[in-house]
C-alpha cells in the first residue's frame, strides 16, 4: 500500500512539474489545483510511513524537500486562483520550477538509493 502511494506521489509530482513546465496552469486551473492537493496528501502519507528506520540525513533532507515541495504547491494554488498578472505568473513559475527540480532529485534519491 505504502509503495503504491509512493509511486502515485511520483506520478502526480511529475505530472504537476510537467504542467508547470508547459506553462499550462492558467488554462488547467482546477486540474492543477487538484493535482497539487493530491501531491500534498500523498507526500504527507509518505512522510508518516517512510520515517520508520530512516537512512542517515533523512530528516534534514526530507525537511528541506518538504519546504521546497510546499513552495511548489503554494505557487500552483496561487497561480490557479487566476488573479495574478502575466509577469507575476512568469516569475512565480521560474521559482517553482527550480524548487520542483530540487524536490524531485531529493525524493528520488531517498526513495531509490539511500536505503
Ligand atoms: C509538502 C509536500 C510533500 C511532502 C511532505 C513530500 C514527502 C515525500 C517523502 C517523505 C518521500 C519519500 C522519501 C523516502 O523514500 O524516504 C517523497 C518522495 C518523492 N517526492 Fe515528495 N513530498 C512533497 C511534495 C513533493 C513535490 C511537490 C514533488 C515534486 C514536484 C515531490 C516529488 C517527489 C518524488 C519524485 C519522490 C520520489 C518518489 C518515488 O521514487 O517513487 N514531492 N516525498
Amino acid at each position: 500500500m505504502s509503495t503504491a502511494i509512493l509511486h502515485l506521489h511520483l506520478g502526480l509530482a511529475l505530472l504537476l512539474f510537467a504542467v508547470l513546465l508547459a506553462g499550462r496552469i492558467p488554462r488547467l486551473r482546477a486540474f492543477s489545483a487538484i493535482v497539487a492537493l493530491l501531491v500534498l496528501a500523498t507526500g504527507l502519507h509518505n512522510f508518516a510511513t517512510r520515517m520508520h528506520l530512516p537512512p542517515p540525513g533523512w530528516h534534514m533532507w526530507i525537511g528541506i524537500k518538504t519546504l521546497l515541495g510546499l513552495h511548489v504547491i503554494a505557487i500552483v494554488l496561487l497561480s490557479a486562483r487566476g488573479t495574478a498578472t502575466a509577469e507575476k505568473l512568469a516569475r512565480w513559475r521560474k521559482g517553482a520550477l527550480v524548487s520542483g527540480a530540487i524536490t524531485i532529485v531529493i525524493g528520488l534519491y531517498f526513495s531509490n538509493f539511500a536505503r
